[in-house]
């Protein structure tokens, strides 16, 4: 193991690896030397990815589940604190799966706000739960949480999941508060647009969408929101930026 790299001897989960953020999230940690544990739904893309991770050497476990589920984030942190060959811990937690929903409160599609609330809200509180208590146990570490710019600037275009992204700004802020005591850090990333799966899950188009913002320019690719949270992760452990908005230079609002 080359030990001159910044996350050398430290063991990452990511959730949502499979496509956009949490995928750049996971080949980024892996480059700065972390072991990767990568988790969503789609196992023949977490397979690809873990075929790109190893394929220069880096160490990559895959569990597939949904981050909906309590039980399958349990099996998660089980899975990665028996995997030998990423030392058997937990030093840094990414909760980034989540999906959008197009439309505002009265346009959008009611009968996904229960499953987006699971995943976005239940899945990642029962996340951060699980693995400040793990953190707090082992008496350091790190959480970053994927928010959103929705998040903190609400928007009539995207109310609901808006909405959700409150919720989980909220969750991590009440958690840092909890146990930044103990050494663990807890930082919200709040991403601007980014092109990336969401689009097209979220239900977005040119005209609920791509019309509103033509206007931000060239839109991020899910490297730069990779970057900043490698750079909050590279900070000496008592240095904590909590919070990181991270837009298109051309996006005004939210
Ligand atoms: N793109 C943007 O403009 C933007 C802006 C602000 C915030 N965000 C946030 O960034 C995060 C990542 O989004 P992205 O842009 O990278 O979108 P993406 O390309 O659609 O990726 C979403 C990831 O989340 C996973 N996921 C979704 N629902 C899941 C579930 N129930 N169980 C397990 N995994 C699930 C997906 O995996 P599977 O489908 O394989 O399960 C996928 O890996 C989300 O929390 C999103 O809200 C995105």
């Amino acid at each position: 193991m080359n030990m001159n790299k910044p996350l050398s001897g430290k063991t990452a989960i990511v959730t949502g690896a499979s496509s956009g953020i949490g995928r750049a999230v996971a080949l980024t940690l892996s480059r700065d030397g972390a072991a990767v544990v990568v988790h969503a739904r789609r196992k023949e893309r977490l397979a690809e990815l873990a075929a790109e991770i190893s394929g220069p050497g880096g160490r990559v476990l895959v569990v597939a589940g949904d981050a909906g589920s309590p039980s399958d984030l349990d099996t998660l942190l089980e899975r990665a604190l028996s995997w030998e060959e990423g030392g058997r811990r937990i030093d840094i937690v990414v909760a980034n799966a989540g999906r959008g929903l197009a439309g505002g409160i009265l346009g959008s599609d009611e009968a996904q706000w229960q499953e987006l609330c699971q995943t976005n809200v239940l899945g990642t509180a029962h996340l951060l739960r699980k693995a400040g208590q793990h953190l707090v146990k082992q008496a350091g570490g790190d959480i970053v949480v994927v928010g959103s710019v929705v998040g903190r600037n609400i928007s009539p275009f995207s109310g609901f999941y808006g909405s959700s992204k409150f919720a989980v700004g909220a969750l991590a802020e009440a958690l840092r508060q909890e146990i930044c005591s103990k050494g663990v850090r807890v930082s919200t990333v709040m991403p601007g647009i980014v092109v990336s799966g969401f689009q097209q899950v979220a239900g977005y188009n040119a005209e609920n969408f791509g019309k509103s913002i033509a206007h931000f320019g060239r839109l991020l690719e899910p490297q730069a929101i990779a970057d900043g949270v490698a750079w909050l992760l590279s900070l000496p452990p008592h240095v904590n930026v909590s919070e990181i908005m991270i837009r298109p230079t051309g996006q005004n609002y939210p």
